[in-house]
């Protein structure tokens, strides 16, 4: 059996990572008390005696906000733990695949779906980090890849402590009377979090670089949700248009399936995907 190791096993991504590769690979997820990404030794070391074949590197500040509000601790664990496990790979003979996020083209001048070739100039810290990760990464290791995920969801909660997501909030809130607000103003993909999981395997043969990484999308949030609930049969007249988010300016992050689906790899469009999971959801 392959040896597959994965950090940030706790969190959203991670433990779900973990959950489909359980029993097809040999699992090891070092939590962040054994493995701290930020040690360089612990992670050369920790890696050495695991010898894993594949590494995926999920863990991260990946809250926006707590990266502005804690911005050295951010960068130390978001640039310089992926750069150690870029690294380590590379000295173990790992592939090593690093969660990289569609934020990087957030503030682009540039109309979407953009590609992977894009000059970007983040407009958030969190952006800047990932593309600063993606950077150094492959100047330590060229054949690491990185996947620019976008917003991902899953039905299930697997921890109690895992932050929430666009369906899970959206479920929630079927259920009361409220008006519910989607930007109209914010183009981007979602993607579900298992599908993420489904395509790594194929991601470990990709070549060295940067791929876009989820399902895609060229509607608003709220365009999203209007057609959503017309293909589930529910009433849009409580759905309300917000066009204050971002400061009222619009935001785009939609992302080219070019260069991804080049490879092989294939995500669902995110409605479709979206009303599939959600009609499994009502009927369990
Ligand atoms: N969720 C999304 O929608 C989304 C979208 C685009 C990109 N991404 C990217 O995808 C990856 C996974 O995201 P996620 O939502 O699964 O993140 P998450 O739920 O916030 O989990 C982060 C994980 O990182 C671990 N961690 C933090 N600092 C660490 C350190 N110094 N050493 C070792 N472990 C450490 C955390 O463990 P402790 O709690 O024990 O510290 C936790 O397991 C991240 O790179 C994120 O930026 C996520």
């Amino acid at each position: 059996m392959k040896r597959l190791l994965v950090t940030g096993a706790s969190g959203f991504m991670g433990s779900r990572v973990v959950d489909f590769y359980r029993g097809k690979y040999e699992i090891c997820a070092p939590g962040h008390g054994e493995m701290d990404i930020t040690e360089e030794a612990e992670v050369i070391s920790g890696l050495r005696d695991w010898r894993p074949d594949y590494v995926v590197h999920c863990a991260a500040i990946s809250d926006i906000g707590r990266c502005e509000q804690e911005p050295e601790r951010s960068l130390r664990i978001n640039v310089d733990g992926a750069v150690n496990l870029a690294k380590a790979s590379a000295l173990v003979g790992a592939k090593c695949l690093l969660c990289s996020s569609d934020q990087v083209y957030a503030g682009s001048i540039v109309t979407g779906p953009h590609r992977e070739t894009e000059k970007v100039t983040p407009g958030n810290l969190y952006g800047r980090e990932k593309l600063l990760a993606e950077e150094k990464c492959l100047e330590v290791n060229p054949d690491c890849v990185s996947l620019r995920l976008s917003w991902m969801y899953d039905a299930r909660t697997l921890n109690e402590k895992e932050h929430g997501d666009f369906l899970r909030t959206l479920l929630a809130k079927i259920r009361t009377s409220e008006t519910l607000r989607y930007p109209g103003n914010d183009m981007r993909g979602i993607t579900d979090v298992n599908e993420v999981a489904e395509h790594l395997e194929a991601a470990f043969s990709l070549k060295g670089g940067v791929y876009n990484f989820g399902s895609p999308n060229a509607k608003s949030m709220y365009d999203t949700v209007h057609s959503l609930f017309e293909k589930l049969g529910w009433e849009t007249e409580r759905l309300a248009r917000d066009g204050e988010a971002h400061g009222g300016n619009s935001r785009d992050l939609t992302m080219s399936q070019e260069k991804t689906n080049g490879a092989g790899i294939y995500f669902m469009d995110t409605e479709e995907r979206l009303v599939r999971c959600i009609r499994a959801a009502i009927q369990n």
